[in-house]
């Protein structure tokens, strides 16, 4: 009796409760946000001292857009000042036109002259323990000698260099030290496998690649080196790859082409011209998933983001002189760009880098490093909120967390429970949390609350910030007052990106084309009768996996490099942990003999094209997939089925018999 089963399985999950809206499934979502009504004012307290107090910002963005974000602009260093703040061509933005600056003289040298000199700008710990602590002054000359030994391999102002690290210092110093000497640097994240690092050193064409001999995950040693020796063999562009020493790893070093980090810095300089960059020079490009396989490099420049993440680092975390700001995402994602290296450090402000996973060596360690670093400002992501309510409050408990005073999240819809379990046990009842909703692409956080203002609600990222006109429209693109549609940015941003690395027509094709002139977020969202949005998830093919976007695509393209594989649907299905998981249905080529261990086979082989966060949950073998007549497989009705729900229209299938097979063996398979 499959259907019987089905039920059962719908009332488990559900009675998790912990699993958030899924992609394309608005309904059920906007149904359970409706009933949430708690309200959470800033306390007295925290609102008579906070950075911002009222809705000024609010005001003065609404009377003249352009002039309240030069203003903004006017609190960074520039070097020449603009003579137009926004040229704006649809879809092409200029911020600050004619500006020059450099974003490492503004994330550095302008705090070295005052008393910031010998401020922590970076404490670090490592995952075994080790901890080190880089002052302003030694991050200055650290990111000085770096940047030179940088020039003395050839590295000039345009050009690519990849960067492939665990969290380490050095991860920021490069990152910086490109800045400095105007490199675009194009951060991979270390748990991306070999063929992902060698497609984005590929596409982005970069002549040096920056990497470590390893670094800790969960006390194993990820092998960067000797993954990206891989890599590089496919990579003809690269020159020289540097290499930071952070164990004792045994790694292979190629004559002529591999350098240690500390060889090249020795005996350099610790004084290296900061750049003049225009305001539109490339500051990074950095790759997320898009609804096909191939990743898209997104290009971000250099005075509108800075201006942008400068200034909604310092509103929406309510950044003070005094705060420990620890942010635990990893720089290879935006959020570290943006809020662990360069929005925190243009305001001279403390942050923690932490190498390592979580629970190890137990599921204490971010309690252990708030207690002992006196920690202020947390900002971690739903996936890992979920996860501490799983391992339970005794875990928190165990320390003194008196510290913060501000928790913030980001990655996916913040489901209530898990706003609630973080408002209490990690923010004692009294810290706000500020849900902050962006992308790769939107370079700043776009919607989220100002702690000191706005009344937040669990499940809600509140309003769009001073200066974002974002709106909720139709499938014409007519603003919906009140209800679900989709997402859209009506106005251009500072930080917004620039574009796609080499490829102006997806740009423009995946943004900016289903509503003319306004930018298409991806994202479904309700806006309640009070402005409030509330986040709904993606509405292509891109799933959220554990806060971290990855296209169905891509999942199956690496399925179907399989040598037994004939053809695979991927589709994401609401896990309690992760947001979504992903739910593979493949078809194994006719007269392949299979082992029975083909599917660990299979999953083995997704880690090893994408990476491990890639990995499918579950997989279904299949003799046929759901098709429409013309060929195109119906990956909603194998949501549907992953999801345990009725199956939607099958009427346009050419064969619907399939889908009932298809359920019986699914839940043949689950059970
Ligand atoms: C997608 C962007 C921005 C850094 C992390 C992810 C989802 C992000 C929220 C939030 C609901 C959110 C959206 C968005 N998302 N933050 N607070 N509430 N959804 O960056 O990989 O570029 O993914 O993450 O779906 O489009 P990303």
């Amino acid at each position: 009796m499959p259907d019987d089963k089905g039920a059962a399985r719908r009332k488990k999950r559900s009675a998790s409760g912990a699993a958030p809206p899924a992609a394309n499934a608005p309904e059920p979502a906007i149904a359970a946000l409706l009933d949430e009504n708690r309200l959470y004012p800033p306390s007295p307290e925290f609102a008579k001292s906070a950075q911002v107090r009222d809705d000024a910002l609010y005001r003065e963005a609404d009377a003249d857009l352009e002039a309240f974000w030069a203003s903004r602009a006017a609190e960074l260093d520039w070097f020449v000042k603009w003579h137009k703040v926004l040229d704006w061509n649809v879809p092409d933005a200029k911020w600050f036109v004619g500006g020059k600056l450099n974003v490492a003289y503004n994330c550095v040298d302008r705090h070295i002259r005052g008393a910031r000199r010998n401020k922590a700008a970076i404490l670090w710990v490592g995952e075994p323990g080790d901890r080190r602590t880089l002052t302003y002054w030694d991050l200055y000359r650290e990111v000085n000698r770096f940047a030179n030994g940088l020039k003395k391999l050839g590295v000039k102002k345009g050009d690519r260099v990849a960067v492939y690290m665990p969290m380490v210092p050095e991860l920021a110093i490069a990152m910086l030290a490109c800045a400095r000497i105007g490199a675009v640097h194009s951060v991979v994240f270390g748990g991306f496998s070999a063929e992902s690092l060698r497609d984005r050193i590929l596409d982005s064409e970069a002549k040096v690649l920056i990497t470590a001999d390893g670094g800790y995950r969960r006390g194993t040693i990820l092998p960067l080196k000797h993954d990206a020796d891989e890599a590089v063999k496919q990579c003809p562009l690269i020159e020289h790859v540097v290499v930071f020493k952070r164990g004792d790893f045994q790694v292979h070093m190629k004559e002529g082409r591999d350098h240690w980090w500390h060889r090249i810095v020795d005996g350099q300089s610790d004084d290296c011209w900061p750049e003049p960059m225009d305001s539109e020079d490339l500051l990074f490009t950095l790759y997320t998933s898009g609804t096909t396989g191939k990743p898209k490099g997104i290009v971000h420049t250099t005075g509108g983001y800075l201006t942008g993440t400068t200034a909604t680092t310092k509103w929406v975390f309510d950044l003070r002189e005094e705060d420990v700001y620890f942010c635990t995402a990893d720089c290879g994602w935006i959020t570290g760009h943006s809020y662990i290296v360069y929005g925190p450090l243009a305001n001279g402000a403390t942050t923690v880098m932490y190498e390592g996973a979580p629970d190890w060596p137990d599921k204490d360690r971010f309690w252990q490093i708030v207690e002992e670093l006196g920690v202020t400002i947390f900002y971690t992501a739903p996936t890992a909120i979920r996860a501490f309510m799983k391992w339970g409050p005794e875990w928190p408990a165990k320390h003194r967390l008196t510290s913060l005073r501000l928790l913030g999240s980001v990655g996916e819809p913040i489901n209530p429970e898990a706003w609630m379990w973080y408002h209490k046990h990690i923010g004692a009842e009294t810290c706000p949390i500020v849900d902050t909703w962006w992308q790769t692409e939107t370079g700043m956080i776009l919607i989220a609350p100002l702690p000191g203002v706005t009344v937040a609600r669990p499940g809600s990222a509140t309003r769009p910030l001073p200066g974002i006109v974002a709106d909720v429209v139709d499938e014409k693109g007519e603003t919906v007052d009140v209800g679900g549609g989709y997402l859209v940015l009506r106005k251009p941003w500072p930080a917004m990106l620039r574009g796609i690395w080499g490829d102006p027509e997806r740009f423009r094709q995946n943004y900016w084309s289903r509503f003319p002139g306004v930018y298409f977020t991806g994202d479904g969202a309700k806006r309640d009768k009070d402005g409030y949005f509330w986040l709904l998830g993606r509405v292509d093919d891109v799933m959220n996996v554990a806060g971290h976007r990855l296209s169905t695509m891509e999942v199956e393209s690496a399925l179907v490099d399989h040598p037994s594989v004939a053809e695979a649907a991927v589709v994401g299905r609401a896990h309690e942990l992760k947001g979504t998981a992903i739910v593979a249905f493949v078809t194994i080529r006719e007269g392949r003999e299979h082992a029975a261990a083909i599917l660990d086979d299979l999953k083995e082989h997704v880690v090893q094209k994408i990476g491990k966060i890639a990995k499918p949950d579950e997989i279904i073998l299949t003799a046929d997939l759901p098709k429409t007549r013309s060929g195109k497989i119906m990956r909603r009705l194998l949501r549907d089925i992953a999801e345990g729900k009725a199956v939607g229209d099958t009427t346009t299938l050419a064969d619907p018999g399939v889908i009932a097979r298809l359920k019986t063996k699914y839940e043949d398979q689950e059970s």
